[in-house]
């Protein structure tokens, strides 16, 4: 197998993940064991990778590996900190930066005998900085970008077998990571060591093992492909009387949604599902909130009382009946660990306190817990679940609860946005060519941690020139998260001189999600009459409150990504004539909506969702 070292980096569990991708058994020896394990407890390591990590090597306290790691006998990797930490650990040098190296680079690889025989001229994704400035001995340098001299490197004398990356091979930025990593798993002789059937069988032995004293598990599901896959599964482990399924409606789902997950989940002939109206009470739950975080927080207790109130409904032990969830890993890492914004913190809905709280009572099952989407995708395949239920989009389970946002009317932030428009402004005047721009306007407020920009005006229409400008902003701005173009105010004249100011005090009402459901139902119908809703990864479609040069009113926000597992994610580039088609089709039949944004922020530095 091979062990993972983990050594704090936010990517290492996606290592590990990739690894399985070449079906190399891979585990990770977690941060609670350390990085420095001793290699006594590795004897039975085929390979080791050293994963990065957010310290530096010259911290006083930073983490450390066991210095006899270096001398297995076997091949190892270190990546961005772990590449830092073998050169230091064997003679090299290893050298602090003024300035870090962050995003994209091209690589230009000088020996391609080893890791890298794809990777010429290749994009890889750099984030770090400290840098190897000295080989160590019988070191050579196999690839070098133009901030970074020793972009990869390798030791092969000796029978050793010693490789480095400073760039991460394992997040889908970087083009050739996957071959680089599938390289490695081959040269170590470990692909078919671990296949997504012995998962299978694993999980289901776990299942019944959680639940040989005679416990069933009663799920949530919402029609989605994680909470499906968890049911199959589940169904597939015990007997059918042993297993309960509750679809709640919400009131925040999408149009015709409940119908249709209803049907299809019949269909698909998983066992013992009911379904239950809750709109009511969750609409009551969420009246007068408006912070993220409170509204994340009331939907997740919602769902916990709904279950609790159908076991009551059905005589059912809560002690005896374990919640079952289809929690995915990127759910469980916080969810601000992708984005520059310290302030960034949001909780999934099925990672409130008090989940928390049965989980250390033993009386969660998550079978998923540690895969990533397109992992439980191939899960949904091999349990013969039907393309449609296994190829959906992903939605999130509070639904248009984090999609329709809300402001408390509050407005003391007005000397920030007339700063961070100017500064935007400037920073795209001066830095892409968006003739002629005319206006950043901002909305933002310290409350609900939403601070983006929307540029208006004659901004041209080139969508890597507008998603560069929104990188250049978000990275230098130091106070936007997001940057969107408007779909409606983009004509020379349109906007000298654009103000963008919160438009509240908007709570969750049904009216608004009514609203919010006839833009999302007009998108979607355009996007899929377009061929394009098979080609997007995920359009969350949501609604915000602003007020456009004094005009107040709502604005609807598109926000169509490309992604493989949520991690990372890019703006789709849907072309621009239906963009128009679909903004001038929710103008006509909603006169609420003043204009329709179009996000131009890729994850990292943004978020896939608003909330
Ligand atoms: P972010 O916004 O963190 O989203 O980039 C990553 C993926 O997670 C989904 N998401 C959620 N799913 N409960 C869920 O079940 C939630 O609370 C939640 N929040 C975000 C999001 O739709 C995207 O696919």
């Amino acid at each position: 197998k091979i062990y993972v070292l983990d050594c704090g980096g936010q990517y290492c569990h996606l290592i590990a993940s990739r690894l399985r991708r070449h079906e190399a058994l891979s585990v990770i020896v977690p941060r609670a064991a350390a990085c420095d394990v001793p290699v006594a407890e590795l004897n039975d390591a085929a390979a080791i990778v050293v994963s990065g990590g957010p310290q530096s090597c010259f911290d006083p306290d930073s983490m450390k590996v066991d210095p006899a790691l270096w001398q297995l006998p076997v091949p190892i990797l270190g990546i961005c900190y772990g590449c830092q930490m073998m050169c230091r650990d064997l003679g090299g040098k290893v050298e602090e930066a003024q300035v870090g190296e962050y995003g994209a680079a091209t690589l230009t690889v000088t020996d391609s005998s080893g890791l890298l025989k794809t990777a010429q001229n290749s994009t890889v994704w750099m984030s770090h900085r400290d840098k190897v400035t000295q080989l160590p001995p019988d070191f050579t340098t196999t690839a070098t970008t133009s901030h970074c001299p020793h972009a990869a490197v390798a030791c092969e004398v000796g029978g050793k077998r010693l490789y480095g990356f400073q760039f991460h091979p394992e997040v889908t930025h970087s083009q050739e990571g996957e071959n680089m990593l599938g390289a490695f798993v081959d040269l170590c002789g470990l692909r078919g060591s671990w296949r997504m059937d012995d998962f299978v069988d694993e999980q289901l032995a776990k299942i019944r093992n959680k639940c040989e004293d005679g416990r069933s598990v009663f799920v949530l599901v919402s029609g989605g492909v994680d909470s499906t896959v968890t049911y199959a599964l589940l169904a597939k482990a015990l007997p059918p009387d042993r297993i309960l399924g509750l679809y709640v409606d919400t009131g925040m789902m999408r149009k015709g949604e409940s119908a249709l997950v209803e049907e299809s989940l019949q269909k698909a002939g998983l066992p013992n599902l009911r379904c239950v109206d809750a709109s009511a009470q969750f609409l009551g739950a969420l009246e007068g909130l408006t912070a993220p975080e409170a509204k994340r927080r009331a939907i997740g207790q919602q769902f916990l009382a709904v279950q609790r109130d159908k076991c009551k409904e059905l005589g059912l032990d809560p002690e005896k009946w374990l919640l079952g969830q289809g929690t995915i890993y990127p759910d469980t890492i916080e969810s601000g660990g992708a984005a520059k914004k310290a302030d960034v913190i949001k909780t999934h809905h099925n990672r409130v306190p008090e989940i928390d709280a049965l989980i250390e009572r033993g009386l969660v099952v998550e079978p998923l817990a540690d895969l990533y989407k397109d992992e439980v995708r191939a899960v949904g395949e091999r349990l013969g679940l039907a393309p449609h239920l296994v190829w959906r989009q992903p939605f999130p389970g509070p639904g248009l609860g984090v999609r329709l946002l809300c402001h408390d009317g509050e407005d003391d932030d007005a000397d920030m946005r007339a700063k961070a428009a100017q500064q935007a402004t400037a920073l795209v005047g001066a830095t892409v060519s968006v003739p002629p721009l005319k206006s950043v306007g901002c909305q933002g407020d310290a409350r609900t941690y939403r601070n983006f920009g929307v540029i208006c005006g004659d901004y041209g229409r080139d969508w890597d020139v507008l998603g560069d400008a929104a990188t250049k902003i978000v990275n230098e701005s130091g106070s936007l998260n997001r940057v969107c173009v408007s779909l409606l105010h983009n004509k020379a004249g349109d906007a000298p001189s654009f103000s963008v100011s919160p438009g509240g005090p908007h709570t969750c009402t049904s009216d608004r999600f009514d609203v919010l459901r006839e833009a999302d139902a007009i998108a979607t119908q355009k996007l899929t009459d377009a061929g394009l809703m098979r080609k997007i990864w995920q359009c969350p479609v949501a609604m915000a409150p602003l007020t456009l040069n004094g005009e107040k009113g709502e604005v609807i926000i598109l926000r169509p990504v490309d992604s493989t597992e949520a991690m990372t994610a890019s703006f789709y580039r849907v072309p621009f004539e239906i963009c128009d088609d679909i903004a001038s089709a929710i103008k006509e039949a909603l006169p609420q909506i003043s204009d329709v944004l179009f996000d131009v922020t890729n994850k990292p530095p943004g978020t896939i969702e608003w909330e």
